[in-house]
């Protein structure tokens, strides 16, 4: 009897998510805790006035993004908020900022989505693609996908331009590989460069980090972006 509940409220479940309203329409949180739990988590990447200027704001090498750009903010609904927010870059790769599912409860989040629509500000007409054209482009488009991994993953390190010069190489003892020198470009391969990251053992000199298993699928798009930085030179 139990089970056969339980069936029928599953199968129910998404007629139900498509006739709630509140699914899709604006939510109602409470803009001062969600202040509070903004400026306890998000202040130090987006800034106090979600401008993307908070100190680590270019931590993670991806910019941050302007949260108070009311032309690109007004083209997600709270609900895409809310998401974007709960999954982060699990379900929008093209984001590269880790979901706060497991920091907040849903509550908190509709409550930091109606905070940071107050932050919302007119600067004028949309001048950088909008959130689908950048959704679609990093699904289309290896290239883009290897910039924002790059970005992420490699830039800390290596440099924005590849030369060697990002923050967290400042006092490795040996400086990482200058990634954009056409010499160290031309020897890279995928194979290479999977070998490196992923299979090579870790040695006692080893400075660049062995990662997981699952990066495996990223490095194609890594590699591609990577030769395009000799190419500039
Ligand atoms: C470590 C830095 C960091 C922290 C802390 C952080 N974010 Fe982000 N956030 C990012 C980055 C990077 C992006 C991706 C920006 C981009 O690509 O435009 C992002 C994207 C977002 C987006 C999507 C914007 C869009 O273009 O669709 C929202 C909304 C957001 N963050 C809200 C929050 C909230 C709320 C918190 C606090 C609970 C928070 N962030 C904490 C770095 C951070
Ligand atoms: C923590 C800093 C750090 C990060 C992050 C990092 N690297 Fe490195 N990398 C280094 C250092 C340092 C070296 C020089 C050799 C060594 O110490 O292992 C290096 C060497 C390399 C080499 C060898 C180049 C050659 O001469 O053959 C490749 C390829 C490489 N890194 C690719 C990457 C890619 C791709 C990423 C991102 C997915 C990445 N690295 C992230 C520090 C880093």
């Amino acid at each position: 009897m139990k089970r056969a509940t339980t069936a029928i409220a599953w199968m129910l479940t998404p007629l139900v998510i498509i006739m709630t309203p509140a699914a899709t329409e604006a939510r109602g949180g409470d803009v001062a805790a969600g202040k509070a739990v903004y400026e306890r988590l998000c202040t130090y990447c987006h800034g106090p006035k979600g401008e993307g200027d908070g100190p680590a704001g270019s931590l993670s090498g991806v910019p941050t993004g302007d949260l108070s750009n009311k032309a690109y903010m007004s083209q997600l609904s709270d609900q895409e908020i809310h998401d974007r927010i709960a999954w982060g870059e699990e379900r929008f790769p093209y984001l590269q900022m880790p979901g706060w599912r497991a920091n907040l409860s849903d509550e908190e989040i509709w409550n930091v989505v109606a905070y940071i629509r107050t932050l919302e500000v007119d600067k004028g007409p949309l001048t950088t693609p909008s959130p689908k054209e950048r959704e679609k482009r990093f699904r289309s488009d290896p290239l883009e996908r290897g910039r924002i991994y790059y970005l992420r993953y490699c830039s800390g390190c290596h440099g924005k331009t590849g030369n060697g010069d990002g923050e967290g190489a400042r006092n490795l003892p040996h400086p990482p590989a200058r990634l954009s020198d056409p010499k160290v470009a031309a020897r890279l391969s995928v194979e290479s460069v999977k070998h490196y990251l992923i299979e090579q053992e870790r040695r006692g000199e080893r400075e660049m980090p062995v990662f997981e298993d699952t990066f495996r699928d990223k490095i194609g798009d890594i590699v591609l972006y990577i030769k395009t930085l000799a190419n500039t030179k």
